[in-house]
Parts: structure tokens; sequence; C-alpha cells
């Protein structure tokens, strides 16, 4: 079987449609200045609009035009909010799909490193093993509120982080990086959970984060095994995951800035093994992006283009 393999040699069934990452990375870097954010969204906006078309996410494509992922990151899941369940399932289905790939990244963490020790082979191992069972369960709950597999494009960024041919940047990107968002995420939708009332989601979602924890602490522990005596080698692994959680961030949605979609789950991450000086810094590098005023003026700007747009063209045909 080959050794590191590209995000898209994933293998998927007909019910997938694969989504560029492209648009992910411009968000990452994305100045604090609604003219340069509603330039960036009409230049992809035919690629897009290409990678929702037959997929439950043209609605919203539809009704909020090519910043819809504006609207659904930047706003906190709000049960009152408008689209509130479509944008719940939205969130459901991209963490379905993050449990996919986080037991296609372990296991090649297991597999692409034979000269690894034992134990960290069989860390490697237990987590595939929860990462399974991850995935049945967000199944079942996205069946739960409605949804089902396929509904929405997948995009792989998560996988991206999995691809490094170094064991201490391989743990660093996804142990830390990647499961370190889930413990954020996963913390907000235990939130939503008690908001509604849904004790089925409430209830499952912490049995996924209590795993995570774990996976995150993998992390913190392999890459300081991994870079023992090296200290310019754990330098370079915080770097690339510092670089990991800045795309993670999606602009800022998820920090600690008091108008975070996603607030940063510091207890959690506390008890995964992340230092204070790290959390810290954490908290910096993902305050970086556009200001929530920002975004919501420039989804604003592209959803009046957008809608103008389409009635001129419904008035030539
Ligand atoms: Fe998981
Ligand atoms: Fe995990």
């Amino acid at each position: 079987m080959k050794r590191f393999i590209e995000p898209n040699e994933l293998a998927r069934d007909s019910r997938f449609i694969r989504q560029d990452n492209a648009m992910a990375t411009v968000l990452a870097s994305m100045p604090d200045d609604v003219d340069a954010i509603v330039a960036a969204f009409e230049q992809f906006s035919p690629m897009i609009e290409e990678s929702v078309r037959g997929t439950a996410a043209q609605e919203l494509f539809e009704a909020y035009g090519p910043a819809f992922t504006l609207v659904v990151l930047n706003e906190p899941l709000d049960p009152d909010s408008a689209a509130a369940t479509m944008r719940l399932i939205l969130r459901m289905h991209g963490i379905f799909v993050g449990e996919l790939q986080a037991l296609e990244g372990a296991a090649r963490s297991l597999w692409d490193f034979p000269d690894a020790p034992w134990e960290f082979k069989m860390n490697m191992a237990r987590q595939c093993w929860d990462e399974g069972r991850h995935v049945q369960i967000f199944e079942k709950l996205l069946e739960h509120l409605g949804g089902h597999v396929g509904m929405f494009p997948e995009s792989t960024f998560l996988f991206e982080a999995a691809c490094s041919d170094d064991p201490a940047m391989r743990v660093a990107g996804v142990n830390r990086g990647l499961e370190g968002l889930a413990c954020d995420v996963f913390r907000d939708m235990i939130r939503y959970a008690e908001k509604t009332g849904d004790e089925v989601m409430q209830q499952a979602v912490d049995y996924v984060l209590a795993d995570e924890i774990t996976h995150v602490r993998f992390g913190s522990e392999w890459v300081k095994e991994f870079t023992k005596g090296d200290p310019e080698h754990l330098q370079k692994t915080q770097d690339f995951r510092r670089e990991v959680d800045k795309q993670f961030s999606f602009g800022g949605s998820r920090s600690d800035r008091e108008d975070a979609a996603i607030p940063i789950a510091w207890e959690d991450r506390k008890e995964a093994g992340f230092s204070e000086e790290e959390l810290q810094d954490l908290a910096s590098v993902s305050a970086e992006g556009p200001s929530k005023e920002t975004l919501t003026q420039a989804a604003q700007i592209l959803r009046e283009r957008f809608h103008a747009k389409r009635n001129g063209e419904g008035a030539r045909s």
C-alpha cells in the first residue's frame, strides 16, 4: 500500500462531492478591508457556484450569494436566526466529513511511519477506533437533524494538514491543530444543544469531545517525544501548527475574540496539554483576521450585488 497519499486520492463513493479548498486559504489571509473581501469573493464566485450545484448548499448560495460561507462562519449558531436548522446541518455535515478525514489522517500516521515507536502506533490505532465511532455518531446526528451524507460538498482542508512526511509535524498539524479545533467546535455544539434542549446531541457530542481531548494529548506528548533534544525541530513544528491554526480560524471566526462564532475551548485545551502560553499564542494568531463588522458589510454588499445581477439576467432573458 502506498505511503503519503495526496488529499485528492481519498476514496469516496458517489454520494460525495469534492469542493476546492482555495477559499479556505484565501479566507485565512484576508485583510480587514471590505473592498478586498468583496473582490476576492467575486473572483471566486463561479467556482463557488460550481461547487455547490446540485447540493443543499445551492439554496444558501441563491439566498446569500457567493459569500454565504461568510454568513455561516461569521454568525454564531443561534436557534432563533434565519435558516438556523440548515446552518446547523451544514456544520454537522462539515463535522461528519472532518471525522472521516480524521480517521484517514490517524490511519495514515499509523501507516506512513513504520519506524515510529510501538506506543505511537498503538496511540494512532486507538485514535482510528475512536474516529471510526465518531463517523458513525455524526452520521446518525446528521440524520437526527434531518440531513444526510453528501448533501453538501466536502472540502479536504482538514486532511491537507495530515500530509507532512515528518511525524512530529504530522502530529502537530493533525493532533494539536485539527483535533484542537474539534474541541472548540464540539464545546460550541454542546452549548447549542443545551440551549435547544436537544439531549441526544448534547450527550453524543460530549462523549466525542472526551475522545478528542485524548487525541490532542497524544499530539502534545508525541511532538515533545519526536523533537526531544532538538529545539530547532520543536520550533518548526510550532510554526507549522500556528499556520494550520491560522487556516482553521477562518479569518477570526474561531478565535478568542468577543465576536467569535466559535470560541476557543480554553479549559478543554488545557486539559489536553496546551500550555497557557500556547493558548495566548493561539488567541493572537486566530484574532488576526478581518473584524466581524468588516465581514458583515462585505457579505451584505456581495448579497446585494448578487441579487441585482440575477435580476438583471432575468430581465434580459
Ligand atoms: Fe473525532
Ligand atoms: Fe479526534
